[in-house]
């Protein structure tokens, strides 16, 4: 077994702990190199996972893993990629806090339409912990003269329960996870 005693590896436990117990079909958004992976298979051994990541690079340290054979990975962009359907949980871990509020409501809604009834999101990542603190990455995202630095836009928890509620999901909530700016949204389709 794997030990998780940093943060980080502390919230990719607490994600794959969150599943329903008779989770099998997975959809993984942004897994880049697949460590949120690691413990969801110690877990779910049988499960069987869809990887989308844009980054062919990162994607290629997945074929090497133990659990390579139960992971399908499609390079590709998150809004031009088709999920497919009828998956019991969509998990995504740090990679969904770069798109502005609009764009996250277009991809909230291709997360909601490719689970099956009563699946899953679950989706741990960086926040926001004030509506300044958003509005200013996303100013200072506009004003990235020749993208000149990496800026992150984390939206606060209230947008992005806002958001899931407006494409349908229900029962949402959100849990601290160790580090004081990331949190694990869980919410579920109707
Ligand atoms: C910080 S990494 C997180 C990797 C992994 N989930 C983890 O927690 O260790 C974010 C990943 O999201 C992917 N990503 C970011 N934007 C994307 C997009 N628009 N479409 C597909 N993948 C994207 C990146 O390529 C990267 O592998």
């Amino acid at each position: 077994m794997t030990k998780y005693t940093k943060p980080i590896w502390k919230l990719k436990k607490k994600l794959a702990d969150c599943l329903d117990k008779d989770v099998t079909k997975i959809l993984d958004l942004g897994a880049g190199t697949g460590l949120e992976l690691i413990h969801l298979f110690e877990v779910y051994p049988n499960a069987s996972v869809t990887v989308i990541d844009i980054s062919e690079n990162m994607l290629k340290e997945l074929p090497k893993r133990n659990f390579a054979n139960h992971v399908t990975t499609i390079c590709g962009d998150f809004f031009e990629i088709d999920f497919g359907k009828n998956y019991d949980a969509v998990i995504s871990t740090s990679a969904l806090h770069h798109f502005k509020p609009e764009e996250k409501r277009i991809l909230y809604k291709k997360i909601f339409d490719c689970l099956k009834s009563d699946g899953l999101f679950l989706n741990c990542d960086k926040i926001s912990l004030s509506q300044e603190e958003q509005d200013h990455s996303i100013y200072e995202l506009e004003n990235n003269i020749d993208n000149y630095k990496h800026i992150d836009i984390p939206l606060t928890v209230e947008n992005e329960i806002s958001i899931l509620e407006q494409v349908g999901f229900i029962n949402i909530s959100s849990s601290e996870v160790d580090k004081s700016n990331y949190r694990l949204i869980k919410s579920r389709k109707s």
